[in-house]
């Protein structure tokens, strides 16, 4: 998978794309995430990247020209499955839209920054809005970093362990049972009998029961949601 991310903020991807799972799967050469800087793409000649809004008002707002040679230039070089804009205005971001990026082979993601981007961008490139959640952050880098790391790890061959990613919570609509390791007991507290019985059945009957528990306690919504 191919992904390009333009942002006027280069550097706030330098630490999360270069430890854990997405380094080794950069490693691996599952995933390639180019960086572009909007900035270099601006014929201003101060290399602006934002200016006033029409109608007045607080905030900047992106301007057309930077963003749009960059698009225009990458999508001469290949087709897009999708072009993504990270806006808390966007579709909210949930496991099952990561699972189906995560199939794709070649993804734009922008990032917003000041008060928006020029409408006409979103109007004539942008085919998808994500939001990660019904807060406002400062830019799109962070939202952009979150939804790199959700489909990456999901892609085959990123985690070692190819049945551990299935099942994360929210993969089937349910939380993760706890989880244990030694020593056995710590400070009086111990860890459940069952899980050192070596009945493999009867240890995932439970682990079952407690996702349906956590899930029941936690998040009931969950368990009426099925989109
Ligand atoms: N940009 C600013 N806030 C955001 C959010 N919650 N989700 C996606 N992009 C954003």
């Amino acid at each position: 998978m191919r992904i390009d991310i333009l942002t006027i903020f280069p550097e706030m991807f330098e630490s999360p794309f270069n430890h854990s799972i997405i380094k080794r799967a950069k490693e691996k050469n599952i995933v390639d995430i180019q960086i572009h800087n909007i900035r270099d793409y601006s014929k201003n000649k101060h290399k602006r990247v934002d200016d006033y809004a029409f109608s007045g008002g607080a905030g900047m707002v992106m301007m057309i020209q930077p963003i749009s040679d960059c698009i225009e230039e990458l999508k001469a070089q290949r087709d897009y499955d999708e072009i993504i804009f990270m806006t808390p205005d966007g579709e909210l971001f949930k496991q099952n839209l990561a699972n189906e990026i995560s199939t794709y082979k070649n993804i734009i993601i922008l990032c917003g920054h000041y008060k928006g981007i020029d409408e006409r961008i979103r109007e004539q490139y942008i085919t998808r809005e994500i939001s990660i959640g019904d807060y406002v952050l400062s830019g799109g880098e962070l939202p952009a970093a979150v939804l790199c790391d959700s489909i990456i790890r999901i892609i085959p061959g990123v985690l070692n362990d190819e049945t551990s990613a299935l099942s994360d919570s929210f993969q089937n609509n349910l939380l993760s049972p706890p989880v244990y390791t030694r020593p056995r007991v710590y400070n009086g507290i111990a860890v459940p009998d069952i899980l050192l019985s070596g009945d493999d059945k009867k240890i995932d009957n439970w682990k079952f029961e407690k996702s349906i528990e956590r899930t029941k306690n936690r998040r009931p919504d969950l368990l009426k949601d099925n989109d």
